[in-house]
């Protein structure tokens, strides 16, 4: 078996070697997913992980390392996933990776959204900085890394848009072949045209996600394609680092709770996996609680922890925030071990939610996709139900950049996007909210006295409003 990792069934716990493994990556005996295990993981025997933490940087070394690499020229060391290989170490030739310099994200601090949640202390992991707009760059550096290193020329996966347009540019990067599978009609633009514009083979299939992965899942076993989604435990490796970046921009401190979007459940499985390792090494003394935010319409894992038989009922997947419209996710299991090992809560919000807390996000100068706003709509809840307190520090993780769908955005600020019902069914809070960050553009004849016009009567609104808003306070 490989020196530096082993996979381990999450189900059943059988390990093999990675080169092992079945181009389905599942367990051939329990259909199970697996997880990379490292000679020092818990659960690797007990002689083996004494040898290996020997070989192991101290954590204070390790700490000293990693910060010091970001001033190296080498790209390798410029990535923030490679930046801490000594917790991926899953090729063996780390200066052949794949990389386009992902990662190393910026924590935003974001003081009115902590207001409008009610806690005292927020901050936004924005994973939507990355190269190509989402934080599938980071496990997509980690697995087609390993592809390459396999042998493969074909790669492929089948997507709600941004697994896609990583996937392109990587294998792009790499001269790999790629083919991505995506539901026809059901992804934003922005993630559709990358998937192109990086030279993918790009298959609308007339279903939707599940129906994507499900069809994928058989050809990858007819065909030498290797096979790039989230059962692909590799990915989570890659995923994991912003956990790491996270503890390092808050100076090795950990925050109480951080809060993530959950479709098809891969990511919130990682960023579990790599706090859970940290404590585990001793780099950290605790994990946060992770909790794990669904659309209403998309609500598998929020509905099983409702389920007092625990059973996985997959659903018909409905929702306006694509990235996660997914309602047979493959990590459920994961995740639900990730959630309960630290904590945390799942929680749904519904699309007038989503639509408001991304605006409020946007208002903010971050901005993010409908999918990453379920961060904010979920803290709302979370903290109204007394399971996040005031005191307790939060990060939302921000998973795509908010150019990636640019007609929901457009769609909301002309009043287009939600329903004559769904707007009936607000309160007048929320309404009001609404009516606040509404910007629909104006349409003007150039002319400067129209111009003119039209502005001052902008800005008497806005005064108007904003006297209103904080009354005996002038800015
Ligand atoms: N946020 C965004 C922007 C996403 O693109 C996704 C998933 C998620 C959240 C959910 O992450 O699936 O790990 O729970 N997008 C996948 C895709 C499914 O194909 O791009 P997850």
């Amino acid at each position: 078996m490989s020196a530096t990792h082993q996979l381990r069934c999450t189900t059943c716990g059988a390990r093999i070697a990675g080169d092992a493994v079945r181009s389905d990556f599942r367990c051939p005996d329990c259909n199970g997913l697996y997880e990379v295990i490292y000679p020092w993981s818990q659960g690797w025997s007990a002689e083996k992980t004494a040898s290996a933490e020997v070989r192991l940087p101290n954590p204070g070394g390790m700490r000293h390392l990693w910060q010091e690499r970001k001033t190296s020229t080498m790209p390798v060391d410029q990535s923030g996933v490679w930046r801490f290989r000594e917790l991926l170490p899953i090729v063996r030739d780390v200066e052949r990776v794949v990389t386009l310099r992902e990662g190393n994200t910026p924590l935003y601090e974001m003081p009115r959204s902590a207001e409008l949640a009610g806690v005292d202390w927020l901050l936004a992991k924005h994973q939507g900085m990355n190269p190509t707009g989402s934080f599938k760059d980071t496990g997509m550096t980690a697995a087609l890394s390993v592809a390459v290193e396999r042998g493969f020329q074909w790669v492929a996966c089948a997507s709600t848009g941004n697994t896609s347009a990583a996937m392109a540019a990587y294998a792009a990067r790499a001269g790999l072949r790629c083919i991505v599978f995506i539901p026809e009609g059901k992804i934003a633009w922005g993630k559709l045209s990358q998937s192109m514009d990086y030279g993918a083979l790009t298959v609308q299939l007339k279903t939707d996600f599940d129906g994507c992965l499900k069809l994928l899942t058989k050809l990858v076993q007819q065909f030498p394609i290797y096979l790039l989604n989230s059962v692909n435990p590799y990915r989570l490796e890659g995923q994991k680092t912003p956990a790491m970046e996270i503890v390092e921009q808050m100076e090795w401190q950990v925050p109480e709770h951080l809060v993530v979007p959950g479709g098809n459940l891969g990511n919130s499985s990682a960023l579990g996996k790599g706090f859970l390792e940290m404590k585990h090494l001793g780099l950290i003394q605790r994990v946060p609680k992770i909790s794990v935010i669904q659309a209403q319409g998309a609500n598998p894992l929020y509905r099983w922890f409702g389920d007092e038989n625990r059973e996985m009922k997959p659903v018909k997947a409905e929702t306006r925030a694509t990235a996660i419209r997914i309602g047979n996710p493959a990590s459920w299991r994961k995740a639900s071990r990730v959630i309960e090992e630290t904590g945390g809560w799942c929680e749904q919000v519904n699309e007038q939610e989503i639509a408001l807390a991304k605006a409020e996000i946007g208002a903010e100068g971050v901005g993010c996709e409908p999918a990453s706003a379920v961060t904010l709509a979920g803290l709302k809840k979370l903290v109204a139900a007394g399971r996040v307190t005031r005191e307790e520090r939060v990060v939302l993780v921000l998973t795509g950049h908010t150019l990636k769908d640019p007609q929901y955005t457009i769609d909301y600020h002309k009043g287009e996007l939600l329903t004559a019902a769904e707007i009936a069914s607000e309160t007048e809070a929320e309404r009001a909210s609404h009516a606040a960050l509404r910007k629909p553009p104006l349409v003007l004849e150039a002319d400067e006295a129209v111009v003119l016009r039209a502005l001052e009567e902008r800005m008497a609104k806005a005064n108007a409003a904003e006297t209103q808003a904080t009354p005996g306070t002038s800015k």
